[in-house]
């Protein structure tokens, strides 16, 4: 197994707060993981902390063993690791290509194999199946198109690692299950997702291993049935809505 990420007793307090609290876990290459947990147990904050877009209090992040501790987002993108937004906000006044484009000018650069960045734009579009929409502005798109576009920017950084936050909240059963089909997809690009989510079929469905957060700490780490059935889980999950879709 080769290890994408390794997260080494990340702690991350805002003020008082302790958001993450000594986090440890690999995460292997190829695998999808799904890291679920109620609102405000961590996962976004530890989103962004293997993003480079916050530094942990405590603790150490390696991408395919380079401590990228401390480095800017940037840096950490041409690396690989990209992340998609909880809430997508594309450029609204440029069309969806052009937003696609701007993804690939942030990523890993020459890797482009002589196509210019409208052909690898174009079909990036086509892969994740918004190819029709290539020049309306983004700011007319449904929801679910512009969470397609959220994933197609970060593909256009040419990421070996993705991770997906929330992907498929507010999406219909019918929207669901073609974005579904689409990490898969991704997946079988040879890209490692790293996905958070509510819809608990979906990633359960998806994921070959799931992360349980809770207030800042992990409280299970295994397989979707053995994650399922753990009794902190669902102790921590009293109480909170859970999409059943
Ligand atoms: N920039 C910030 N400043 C202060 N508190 C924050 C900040 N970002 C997140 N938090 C707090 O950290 C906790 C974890 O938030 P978050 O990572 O967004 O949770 P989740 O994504 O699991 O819902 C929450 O209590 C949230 O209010
Ligand atoms: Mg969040």
């Amino acid at each position: 197994m080769t290890t994408a990420l390794t997260l080494d007793r990340i702690t991350k307090r805002f003020g008082g707060l302790a958001a993450l609290q000594e986090v440890t876990v690999q995460i292997a290459s190829g695998d999808i993981t799904g890291l679920i947990g109620p609102n405000g147990a961590g996962k976004t904050t530890l989103f962004s902390i293997i993003a480079g877009k916050t530094r942990p209090t405590v603790g150490r992040v390696l991408c395919f063993g380079h401590d990228v501790t401390g480095w800017s987002a940037h840096a950490v993108c041409r690396l690989g690791v990209c992340t998609t937004h909880q809430v997508v906000r594309p450029f609204g006044d440029l069309t969806v290509l052009e937003n696609v484009r701007v993804g690939a000018s942030f990523g890993a650069s020459g890797r482009l194999g002589g196509r210019t960045a409208e052909e690898e734009a174009g079909e990036i579009l086509t892969f994740v199946g918004l190819a029709h929409r290539r020049d309306s502005l983004a700011s007319a798109l449904t929801l679910a198109q512009r969470k397609r576009l959220e994933i197609a920017r970060a593909l256009a950084t040419r990421p070996a690692v993705l991770l997906l936050d929330e992907v498929l909240a507010g999406l219909t059963p019918a929207e669901i299950q073609q974005a579904v089909e689409l990490v898969r997809q991704i997946r079988a690009r040879g890209i490692t997702i790293v996905m958070i989510e509510h819809v608990m079929r979906a990633v359960m469905d998806l994921s070959d291993r799931v992360l349980v957060l809770n207030y800042g700490r992990l409280i299970a780490d295994g397989s979707p049935a053995v994650v399922a059935n753990s009794p902190q889980v669902i102790e921590a999950y009293l109480g909170e809505k859970i999409s059943e879709s």
